[in-house]
């Protein structure tokens, strides 16, 4: 993602009419793009207040987050857990484990949180969870995976989120000018769309935000 779909000022203005942002992910934030790579990967305040709106009104029992990077969409996705819910993150990158930890213990979630290292198409099947929601924000090329192994498993009336659906609006180019990721985003756009054990609603926030909903197994 490299180009702003929405008017950075209009992204302003929503910034401002929403809830403030937290000092704990105003902080994670500001670290991020201070110490990290590809700070642009962090979900960020408006798509952060979204996640956290949806998660306040699903109240999920159980989160599967693909995809932790420093903890950001987590902590939001954590907000609207039920009590003694719990949501498991993945990612592949053990360097930001302790910068997670250390956001997630200011944030009060430690005990809510769950995280694993590794590849996440080998650490889904291992955890032993019915999830209510589910979030996909890992690498572009195995959403379609994930999906996959995940459906199945999901209770009907569960959620499914994926990030980045536009693809810095790259799905719209002509398919021999987009990207390996593009094709991959694009690819993946077509499957949930065909698949009618979903209905889906795509939000053009930030990079494209797709929500889906199981309704039939
Ligand atoms: C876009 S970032 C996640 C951003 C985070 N959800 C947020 O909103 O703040 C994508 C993350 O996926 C991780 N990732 C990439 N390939 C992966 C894989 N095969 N399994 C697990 N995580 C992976 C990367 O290390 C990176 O931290």
């Amino acid at each position: 993602m490299t180009t702003q779909l929405i008017p950075a000022t209009i992204e302003s203005y929503a910034c401002d009419y929403s809830s403030e942002e937290s000092n704990v992910l105003a902080q994670l934030n500001r670290e991020t793009h201070l110490k990290v790579n590809l700070p642009i990967m962090l979900s960020g305040h408006l798509q952060g207040k979204v996640l956290e709106f949806i998660s306040q009104m699903i109240q999920p029992k159980h989160v599967l987050e693909i995809g932790t990077y420093t903890g950001y969409s987590a902590i939001c996705l954590a907000v609207g857990l039920k009590e003694n819910g719990l949501l498991h993150t993945i990612d592949i990158n053990e360097e930001l484990y302790d910068m997670c930890q250390s956001y997630f213990e200011k944030a009060g979630l430690s005990k809510k949180i769950i995280q694993h290292i590794g590849h996440a198409a080998e650490i889904i099947p291992r955890i032993d969870c019915i999830f209510d929601l589910v979030f996909i924000d890992a690498d572009k090329q195995n959403y379609h995976l994930y999906y996959d192994l995940v459906i199945d498993q999901l209770p009907i009336g569960a959620y499914i989120l994926a990030d980045n659906v536009l693809y810095d609006g790259e799905v719209l180019l002509e398919q021999e000018k987009q990207s390996k990721n593009a094709k991959a985003i694009q690819a993946f756009n077509e499957k949930t769309r065909a698949d009618h054990r979903v209905i889906q609603v795509l939000l053009p926030i930030r990079d494209g935000l797709l929500l889906m909903k199981k309704i039939s197994d």
